[in-house]
């Protein structure tokens, strides 16, 4: 088994020396392999946290991955070949084998991100439910970590489906449950049938005792922040307005976020930009949010008293001074903001167990909730609760289309595919969203949530068109799809009917979209080799192309480790085996014996049969503990700074070069985006937001619009609000913890001052760097600094690295003053990190986040793994999942960062949904990438344009 276990492993990452290595590095890669693989931490103070050994740093990056192991940062960032063409060997033009430095570079930067995954899936699943007193304790002698069914996961009594799945006895979804994603999200996994669904609390990743750290409940969190937190402490208005606001070279040019007059391209609203990363990908982010998680019910949060947000101290010395009239106005915060609060579902004290002499708690000090599904299901298109089905439009004659009219006459073949309707007065809405396209998660609507909507309803009406023509010419031949009523009669293409069309057009468009994300829209987000092999191996597998080591790997994950009962098998060796056959599809196919090499011996049936429960959930993994997001996972997805002010506006069938108008987002704020859909066309939208690049996530950078909100419902003086402040607000209301513990409890390391944020890699006088240490400064002089306090532990999840606990002086002198980086908050600790993997869009902190929670999205739903078959999707249906659409696959002509890479699958929505645009797509690689840039050369970051759009006056704009 031992050997069996290394296979995946060593087969990609084997770490033995080349011949172009120097001859220090050669010895540390030879001490490297004769200390084999590091064994995964047993506890949570022994974690990796990202850092590895000097002989491994030095056999994967040479000196400069020596040099920066005394960072707090990740090391595989300065391994060889991580970065653009500069992180080449001296010498080398290309990666090389896996024996050579760069091939020694990318695998161990693989490596690491495997075992910190590992890790992560150990040590940061806390589940809110009511699960987690089993998951340390194990149920009947089977570990807490490989149980796969719960109480607190079984329908209620008052679900309409309880007696369907079996009332009070065992709980086992069947019938019609099964067949589709359903509305509420119930019954993905047969036998959990609640996990997921709509009105399930947030799970955590971090300990519940280091939640909510300003209640003071915890010893350890008041050791490590003493009395100096508070919902407004410090200050949100005034964290936003100096460490947030977007410095303007000309304000009155960019008017706060609402241009000039007439869309005039004089305006100008100065943001830092990301150069290999578009505007359509700050929407697209947004676009998944509203499909996993929302906290907020029908657009709004609690009813009731509102409350302050701030603006009204600041910190001097070690107290707070309240800001006079002139402060304020310097700053430009509003004292009288005001905002609902944040529904809280379970506000009493936590029950508490013990356990082999160690008290844990049983959730967090306070729970919340999620009002949408969990799943990656689409809910923001098709649904989530019947009121929000209700916004769903179909066309009356046939309910198998979602209901898409065109308008006017414009040019573009795309066009005639059609626009979303208006909501009615007689639909269930928040008044807020009136004059808005119909659809079923309507808040926080602009002109990127209707380009989104708009572009996927298309999609889900072609492929029903496509299935419509492939049923009329082969009526009689089998649909693949199966009622599993009578498994064992086939549908034929004629006989299925329209309702049945319409939920398989949602399952395709559902994993179309977890495709987008996974392979196109993450490796442009973490634009380096690392993760283009990374995101791509979630997906289809780190060996593609070599089915039979992909099959192998596949048996020894779902028959071995999926159904062992032995807590390390059954989740971190399934985890790393899971990279070599790829998450998606895992299990979806049996065979009768559990031979390894089944699916090559032409004597081997696929036996996955519909009739068999464990088959139909054979491929899901939940780890041990039931599948929702965490609270901290919802922090790292504020990403309010992608947003631009202003719309660089251009138009496909006049010269796209030129940039026609400068259209403030706030101008598509809700119904104004539906306006300027209907008069300027998506087409337009698309090439607009597709070439212009977005914000980068960054102090400083936060979109004017966005500070100055204006909500209707609020009732207070200004109706405004300032969303970067409320963002902070927010977690604090909902206790993620403070930025240093969240990096500890995630596994990465503490900074120890802000100091720690300087990237050091820079040179001492470059101007980036006097920039970060401006930058700094600020940070210190919001949160402030005290007198330390060596006698105070500040952590349990984390030790120094002489084995000492961490306390509150972080390595510096008893008594001495040092900054209050432990107050600072999460969501402004990761835009402060300046210190980034190449190509990273986000900072580690977020990155290790996503590691964790993005493999779980796609391990724990069955209709990614073992129900992605044509019983549930057609044959159409699984085709056009793996082909990226209709007749098959396509490639791009030329190769990618030295990969043969296909047709992108949105690149390929957009080709079907716009036709219009081929001559714009003709360039394109990733519909991510600004697509009038030049991608040419190693994961390069150049703002330069490709040929032919040389004219864009973007490009002149640094
Ligand atoms: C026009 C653009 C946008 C507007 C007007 C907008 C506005 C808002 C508002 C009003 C809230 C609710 C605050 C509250 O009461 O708690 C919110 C929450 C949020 N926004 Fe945005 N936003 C925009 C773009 C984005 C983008 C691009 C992202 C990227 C992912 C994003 C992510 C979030 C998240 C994660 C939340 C918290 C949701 C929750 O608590 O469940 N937003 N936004």
């Amino acid at each position: 088994m031992k050997r069996e276990m290394f296979l995946g492993v060593a087969a990609i990452l084997l770490l033995l020396t080349g011949c172009t290595s120097s001859i220090q590095e050669l010895k540390s890669c030879a001490e490297l392999v004769n200390s084999g693989f590091r064994p995964v931490a047993r506890e949570r103070t022994e974690r990796f946290l990202g850092k590895v050994q000097e002989n491994t740093a030095e056999c994967r990056g040479g000196e400069k991955a020596v040099r920066f192991r005394s960072t707090p940062y990740v090391d595989w960032a300065n391994y060889w070949a991580t970065a653009d063409s500069s992180s080449f060997y001296p010498g080398t033009t290309t990666i090389g084998g896996h024996l050579g430095p760069n091939g020694r570079g990318i695998d161990g930067a693989l490596l690491d991100l495997e075992y910190q995954r590992m890790e992560l899936i150990k040590f940061n699943l806390f589940d809110n439910s009511g699960t987690y007193e089993e998951y340390i304790k194990g149920r009947n002698g089977v570990a807490g970590p490989a149980l796969k069914v719960w109480n607190s996961m079984r329908l209620p009594k008052n679900n309409p489906g309880y007696e369907a799945v079996g009332g009070d006895g065992p709980q086992l979804c069947q019938g019609e449950l099964i067949r589709h994603r359903t509305l509420d999200g119930i019954c993905n996994d047969i036998k959990n049938p609640v996990m997921g669904s709509t009105g399930q609390p947030f799970a955590r990743n971090a300990q519940f005792e280091a939640t909510f750290p300003d209640l003071g409940k915890d010893e350890l969190a008041r050791n490590r922040h003493g009395d100096r937190l508070g919902l407004l402490k410090p200050d949100p208005q005034v964290i936003s307005r100096t460490l947030l606001t977007r410095q303007q070279s000309r304000p009155e040019k960019c008017s706060d976020g609402q241009g000039l007059p007439g869309y005039s391209t004089e305006a100008s609203c100065d943001y830092k930009k990301a150069p290999f990363f578009n505007v359509l990908a700050a929407f697209w982010i947004q676009f998944m949010t509203h499909d996993w998680f929302s906290h907020m019910e029908e657009g709004h949060n609690q009813p009731g008293v509102m409350m302050p947000v701030g603006c009204t101290h600041k910190l001097v010395g070690n107290g707070e001074k309240p800001l006079t009239p002139e402060e304020i106005a310097k700053l430009g915060c509003r004292p009288d903001d005001r905002i609902d609060r944040a529904y809280i579902a379970e506000d009493k004290d936590p029950a508490s167990f013990s356990f082999l002499g160690k008290k844990d708690l049983a959730r967090a000090y306070k729970t919340t909730q999620n009002t949408v599904t969990a799943w990656w299901d689409a809910s923001q298109i098709y649904g989530y609760d019947s009121t929000s089905r209700q916004r769903v439009k179909r066309v009356p004659v046939d309910s198998a289309k979602l209901l898409l009219t065109p308008i006017g006459q414009r040019p573009g073949n795309g066009e005639k595919l059609g626009y979303l309707p208006v909501f009615q007065s007689s639909d269930p809405i928040n008044p807020q969203w009136t004059g808005q396209e119909a659809t079923a998660f309507p808040d926080n609507w602009s002109i990127g949530m209707s380009f989104y909507h708009n572009l996927f309803a298309r999609e889900h009406n072609l492929f029903v068109e496509a299935f419509r023509k492939q049923a009329a010419a082969t009526p009689d031949a089998d649909s693949g799809l199966r009622n599993p009523l009578r498994p064992d009669e086939m549908i034929r293409y004629k006989d299925v009917s329209n309702e049945e069309l319409f939920e398989v057009a949602r399952l395709v468009v559902s994993a179309e979209i977890a495709k987008i994300h996974t392979i196109e829209w993450t490796p442009q987000l973490l634009y380096d080799e690392p993760l283009y092999l990374g995101m791509n191996s979630n997906w289809h597998g780190l060996f593609r192309d070599k089915d039979l080591v992909s099959a192998a790997l596949e048996k020894i994950v779902v028959n071995n480790f999926g159904k062992s009962e032995d807590s390390k098998k059954a989740n971190l060796w399934y985890s790393v085996f899971a990279s070599g056959p790829g998450i998606f599809g895992l299990g979806n196919k049996v065979y009768r014996d559990d031979a390894v090499f089944a699916k090559y011996d032409p004597r081997k049936t696929d036996i996955w049969s519909l009739k068999n429960p464990d088959h139909v959930n054979g491929g899901i993994n939940h780890f041990g503990s039931p599948f929702n997001f965490p609270e901290e996972f919802i922090t790292v997805y504020r990403l309010h700074a992608l947003v631009p002010d202003l719309i660089e506006y251009r138009e496909w069938n006049r010269d796209p070069n030129v940039i026609r108008n400068k259209i403030p987002v706030v101008e598509t704020f809700r119904g104004k985006a539906t306006q300027a859909m209907e008069e300027r066309g998506l087409a337009n939208w698309a090439l607009s937001m597709g070439r212009q690049r977005l914000g980068l996530l960054t102090l400083q950078n936060h979109p004017q619009f966005l500070q100055n909100l204006t909500l209707p419902r609020l009732s207070s003086a200004t109706k405004k609000i300032d969303i970067a402040a409320l963002d902070l607000i927010r977690d604090r209301e909902r206790g993620v913890p403070r930025f240093n513990e969240f990096r500890r409890q995630y596994g990465l390391k503490t900074l120890t001052s802000f100091d720690d944020f300087i990237d050091q890699r820079l040179s001492k006088d470059s101007p980036a760097r006097a920039e970060q240490e401006r930058l700094v400064g600020l940070l210190r002089e919001v949160y402030g600094q005290h007198k330390c306090d060596a006698s105070k532990i500040i952590t349990s999840a984390q030790l120094n690295d002489d084995g000492s606990p961490i306390n509150d002086c972080l390595g510096h002198p008893n008594g001495s003053m040092i900054d209050n980086i432990e107050d600072l908050d999460t969501a402004v600790g990761w835009l402060s990190e300046f210190t980034r993997p190449h190509g990273f869009a986000i900072s580690e902190t977020q990155f290790q986040v996503f590691i964790l929670n993005a493999s779980r999205r796609l391990f724990s739903d069955r209709f990614f793994t073992s129900s992605f078959r044509p019983e549930f999707y057609t044959n159409l249906g699984v085709a056009w999942v793996n082909d990226n659409g209709p007749d098959g696959k396509m490639m791009e002509k030329d190769l990618s960062n030295g990969h043969e890479v296909e047709v992108s699958p949105l690149k390929r929505v957009l080709l079907r949904t716009m036709p219009e645009l081929t001559p714009e797509l003709e360039h394109v690689v990733n519909a991510f990438d600004p697509w009038a840039r030049d991608r040419d050369g190693y994961y390069s970051l150049q703002w330069k344009p490709r040929k032919g759009a040389e004219s864009d006056n973007a490009f002149s704009n640094p």
